[in-house]
């Protein structure tokens, strides 16, 4: 149980500012990205009015289950599928108007309309094939995802290069689209030019250029140039949930550099990328998940297998080793019972589905860090946290570990005889069948309680599955405790 006694009843609470405004709320990522932000946005959607997205772009992903089909959505909101909810895409994000589009295409192919509901920032920044082209070349120092957001970001602060506009927005190719194209053509040629005048890449991003008009004419109807549009929503009552991409601990400036992201992931940025004024904050909510992961290069404190697992999966990725290959590899049950934590993060990664959802690369598996997300908790003062994959720690009951093994502080219980990993035994499937029904047992309650003891702020949500059913608010919990089980409090 948390010291301070805040626990959310609902994200819904009234705001305490005048009664007629509405408010908004920040959604983070509190670890190294997929941590299931849009599963949780999906659950939270129908409380608020407007989800925007306020930084990163086509960087980010998240797969979406329909009865239409499956969908993998890299910039759109994820409230997509709740047809109250109005969309905005902020001046925060860069747009790749290609990916967009067909994002958009998608949608409406499966009988979505995003008209009157889609809102784009006429100023967020316009990814170029330059940008693509580059981002490609030096992918491989940091790993990332290769999509031109780095040098997107770049060239806007960069503005002029060579005497020439590189900052271009997407207000610019609504408002001039023969000019942007021939201004992003022009660039790309010069970069091709000064490099002796070969690039795998030339064909395609001709192809780019040539296709952009028809993609400017699908996304006219949805940009916004009035940059108070969320914040006149908010003063008529609008409630506004931010989604964060990536996360905070890929923050541009807060993260460990090189190994970030381009953006800023924090929640305060929120309301810089998001268009909106920090006076319409009402809460930050923080998304965790039980088995970690991260992919490209950087640290990661409590990473299966160390510095091995890191060049593992980096390798992985470049010679496209992913889930199949793997699977054809190795018996996940027998790597898991294995004393090399190398062996055991594997299994995880193979058992739990941890594969890049754009890229397919094997992500770096890590045992969950409550001494990170402490650190975090603080720095951003989260209010509230959801713990997505709860379930998938049953797997350490058959590793040599039998519990869940946990990276924490070691001053938050007693300064000298605190280990730095703590195992907590005795969560079982039965525990884990018992909370989709809407029991915490014993087990499952001093999970959470020694969880929220090493975080400093209260869980939220526990995700015990990935349908939309195995999402246990315990705000609920709480409401309605069990009989003959302590109510966890
Ligand atoms: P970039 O954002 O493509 O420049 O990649 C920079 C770093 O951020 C790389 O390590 C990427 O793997 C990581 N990254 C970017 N987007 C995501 C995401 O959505 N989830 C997880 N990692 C990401």
């Amino acid at each position: 149980m948390t010291t301070d006694s805040f626990r959310p009843s609902s994200p819904l609470d009234q705001h305490a500012s005048s009664p007629a405004e509405g408010f908004a709320d920040v959604l983070v990522g509190l670890q190294y990205g997929d941590e299931g932000k849009a599963k949780i946005i999906d659950a939270l959607a129908p409380g608020y009015d407007v989800i925007a997205r306020f930084n990163g772009g086509a960087n980010a992903g998240h797969t979406i289950d329909t009865p239409q089909g499956r969908i993998a959505l890299k910039q759109l909101p994820s409230g997509v599928f709740h047809p109250h909810a109005k969309l905005y895409i902020g001046s925060g994000c860069a747009i790749n108007p290609w990916k967009l589009a067909d994002e958009i295409e998608q949608l409406h192919e499966m009988g979505i309309s995003l008209e009157g509901r889609l809102h784009i920032s006429a100023r967020a920044a316009l990814v170029q094939p330059h940008h693509i082209a580059m981002d490609r070349r030096g992918s491989g120092t940091i790993g990332t995802t290769g999509n031109g957001i780095g040098p997107c970001y770049a060239d806007r602060a960069l503005r002029v290069r060579n005497d020439v506009r590189v900052n271009l927005m997407l207000g610019d190719l609504i408002g001039n689209e023969a000019d942007t194209v021939v201004a992003m053509r022009n660039v790309f040629t010069r970069m091709i030019n000064s490099e002796g005048g070969t690039s795998p890449w030339v064909a395609e991003m001709s192809d780019l250029l040539l296709g952009l008009p028809k993609v400017a004419e699908t996304l006219r109807a949805y940009i916004e140039p009035d940059r108070g549009w969320l914040t006149n929503r908010v003063r008529e009552g609008a409630r506004v949930l931010f989604e964060g991409a990536q996360s905070v601990l890929l923050d541009v400036v807060d993260g460990s550099q090189p190994y970030v992201t381009s953006s800023h992931t924090v929640p305060a940025y929120a309301y810089v990328g998001g268009d909106l004024s920090p006076k319409h904050h009402r809460r930050t909510i923080g998304v965790a998940k039980a088995i970690m992961s991260r992919v490209g290069r950087g640290p990661f404190p409590s990473e299966l297998g160390g510095e091995r697992s890191a060049q593992y999966c980096h390798d992985a990725s470049q010679s496209s080793v992913g889930k199949a290959e793997e699977q054809s590899r190795f018996a996940a049950d027998k790597l898991l019972r294995s004393s090399d934590p190398w062996d055991v993060g594997t299994a995880l990664r193979m058992l739990t589905g941890e594969y890049g959802t754009g890229t397919g690369r094997p992500r770096r598996i890590g045992m969950l860090d409550l001494a990170q997300l402490r650190e975090v908790v603080k720095a951003h003062a989260v209010d509230c946290v959801y713990l997505n994959k709860v379930d998938c720690l049953t797997h350490y009951t058959h590793s040599i570990y039998q519990g869940v093994p946990m990276r924490v502080h070691r001053d938050v219980l007693s300064a000298d005889v605190m280990p730095d990993v703590l195992i907590y035994p005795g969560l079982t499937e039965q525990s884990l069948t018992l909370g989709r029904e809407g029991t915490l047992d014993a087990a499952m309650n001093g999970f959470i309680d020694f969880v929220e003891r090493h975080i400093g702020a209260p869980l939220a949500g526990l995700g015990l599955g990935p349908e939309r059913a195995s999402l246990v608010s315990l705000a609920a919990h709480q409401v309605a405790p069990v009989a003959g089980v302590s109510p966890h409090v």
